[in-house]
């Protein structure tokens, strides 16, 4: 696990870019494609703003990057609280990713079970597996820090976390804003990946980063301690606020 502390949140938008850009470029030199789910939240905003910036933009192989979330609120994608709304105002709109390389949660396809079980499906189509086989392997998944220190849309204290046959499953919200239900990765899509990343700003994160990192967090209690690639990378960008309860910073 590689932990860096950046000096704002605007650095760590930087830092961000870099490993995401690297990362694509990785995937499609080893691979040929780059599978890549993004995250929603406040903080990744900033991130697919500078992507979209022509710096970064004409970095990124966009022809093989196919794009899937890792969480999505049960709401219509012109809702402002739809991850895939915003990703898309931001990033998705403003580079040449063919739309056949976008992946996201059917919300308007049916109640939030079967809206997981319709994208763990979709999953399955373009990994070319079989469900509840073993995962599909991204190589980058993109997540960020509840205040509540959930992950995805695996909130503290639901049955959601201890999951481990299904991909996607559905869960009602949690009790942070906003109160909408939702679809969202589980535990073993996310610890398939090759490389976890997770984003966090701000000092109301603080306490959760602590508990997670020091504290050997119930995973009840602090979902994103369930974080673990068996095979990948895990890397947390934090930034100082989000940082600053830490008694052991990395050098
Ligand atoms: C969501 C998320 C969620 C988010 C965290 C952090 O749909 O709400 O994907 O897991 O990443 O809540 O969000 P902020 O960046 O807004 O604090």
């Amino acid at each position: 696990m590689s932990i860096e502390i950046l000096i704002d949140a605007d650095a760590l938008t930087v830092r961000a870019a870099d490993l995401f850009v690297q990362a694509s470029q990785e995937a499609v030199r080893e691979r040929g494609q780059f599978m890549v789910a993004l995250t929603g939240g406040s903080t990744p905003k900033t991130l697919y703003a500078l992507l979209a910036q022509s710096r970064y933009a004409e970095a990124i192989p966009w022809q093989q990057t196919l794009v899937f979330e890792g969480d999505e609120r049960c709401v219509p994608f012109d809702d402002e609280r739809s991850n895939y709304g915003m990703a898309q105002r931001a990033l998705l709109s403003k580079v040449p990713v063919p739309d056949g390389n976008l992946f996201p949660f059917p919300t308007d396809a049916g109640d939030p079970a079967q809206i997981a079980a319709l994208y763990q499906q979709t999953l399955a189509d373009v990994f070319a597996i079989t469900p509840l086989d073993a995962p599909p392997v991204f190589d980058l998944i993109l997540l960020g820090l509840g205040d509540d220190g959930h992950t995805c849309s695996l909130f503290p204290g639901m049955n959601t976390l201890t999951e481990t046959a299904a991909w996607v499953i559905s869960s009602p919200p949690g009790t942070l804003p906003p109160p909408v239900d939702r679809a969202t990765f589980t535990f073993p899509v996310v610890n398939a990946a090759r490389h976890c990343l997770f984003l966090v700003a701000g000092e109301n994160k603080a306490e959760a980063v602590r508990d997670i990192l020091e504290g050997g967090a119930d995973i009840h209690r602090r979902p994103a301690a369930a974080v673990r690639p068996v095979h990948g990378e895990l890397t947390w960008l934090l930034d100082k606020a989000a940082a600053s309860l830490l008694k052991t910073t990395p050098s």
